[in-house]
């Protein structure tokens, strides 16, 4: 295991939130993996992170500033070994460009990590105020815990 996608809709809310939690928790626990994210939409290729993101992140201690959106494309499922889909939407826009069940096996929930099977949603907080942002950490919070430690087996 050394690659891990992230994936949103806008690649600008939950997504590069979900890259800056994971990343910070690997380098505490001196492990080398890539992590990386993306949006399935094109809304926001190239755009910083929305600044409730980034201000509720460094509230946290960790600086996803200069990161930067991306559309997820085909070659992610290559250069990934597992890809997280925040919500529902975002898990059936990556399976439908799978191009074969290894591919589809990469994709999973990233709340299933910690509820298995319950498929629940992080939920999109771009429409909604601060709390909602609050919501996201503390949810992606607890999956990246289950995820780095998972990767220190
Ligand atoms: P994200 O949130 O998928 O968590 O990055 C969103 C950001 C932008 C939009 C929707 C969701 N939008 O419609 O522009």
């Amino acid at each position: 295991m050394n690659s891990i996608l992230m994936v949103c809709l806008g690649n600008i809310c939950r997504s590069p939130l979900a890259e800056g939690i994971l990343r910070s928790k690997i380098e505490k626990l001196n492990l080398t993996i890539t992590v990386d994210s993306a949006g399935t939409s094109n809304y926001h290729i190239g755009q910083p992170p929305d600044n409730r993101t980034i201000e509720n992140a460094k509230k946290h201690g960790i600086d996803i500033s200069k990161l930067r959106g991306r559309q997820f494309q085909v070659e992610d499922f290559d250069k990934f070994d597992i890809i997280f889909a925040m919500d529902a939407s975002n898990y059936t826009n990556i399976i439908d460009l799978a191009r074969n069940e290894k591919d589809k096996n990469k994709v999973e929930m990233i709340l299933n990590r910690v509820n298995p099977n319950s498929n629940m949603a992080v939920p999109d907080p771009y429409y909604g105020g601060e709390q909602g942002f609050e919501n996201v950490f503390i949810l992606l919070d607890s999956a990246c815990e289950v995820i780095a430690k998972s990767l220190l087996r």
